[in-house]
């Protein structure tokens, strides 16, 4: 029997895309397979690690446990749409550059994104908030306290400017 396939507009990062997808694709394949943004990484595929997570209007949400048709109309935001378009890191990327938050990188897209959808939400999260809020994302390499202190690092950089953390950096128009 032949699988049924559903038309779906979506926006990735700023940019349209329509595809036709099997009813069973999820979005974690539909990001990485079919429009290439690797940036996104399958862990454990049942919702735990959190390695998978990206922005869905706005809010965190695990790709693996999405299916593609479900995001028909909406705007999804990956690691891939954080950096300023000359390159410049993002403010939590930046921050995991600068607090050793990354060891071996395959927690790191996730971990980014949950902090961003984290942080946008709780603009004055304290050193515990953070910890509870990132309690949900699973890093093999056990590197947890300089990803903490990145998100710490990061939610001061936002509250020092103002900026939303799910918006692509635009350094230039930084106050
Ligand atoms: S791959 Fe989605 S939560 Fe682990
Ligand atoms: S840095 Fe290796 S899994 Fe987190």
């Amino acid at each position: 029997m032949t699988e049924p396939h559903h038309e779906v507009t979506v926006t990735v990062n700023g940019a349209l895309h329509r595809a036709t997808v099997p009813a069973r694709r999820l979005l974690s394949d539909f990001l990485r397979h079919d429009l290439r943004l690797t940036g996104t990484h399958v862990g454990c595929e049942h919702g735990v690690c959190g390695a998978c997570t990206v922005l869905l209007d706005g809010r965190n949400v695990r790709s693996c446990l999405v299916f593609a048709v479900a995001v028909d109309g909406a705007e999804v935001t990956t690691v891939e749409g954080l950096a300023a378009d000359d390159g410049t890191l993002h403010p939590v990327q930046a921050a995991f550059r600068d607090c050793h938050g990354l060891q071996c990188g395959f927690c790191t897209p996730g971990m980014v994104m949950s902090a961003c959808g984290f942080l946008a939400e709780h603009p004055d999260a304290d050193h515990d908030d953070v910890r509870e809020g990132m309690a949900g994302n699973l890093c093999r390499c056990t590197g947890y306290a300089g990803i903490l202190a990145a998100v710490e690092q990061a939610a001061g950089a936002f509250r020092a400017t103002g900026a939303d953390p799910r918006q692509q950096h635009r350094p230039e128009v930084q106050p």
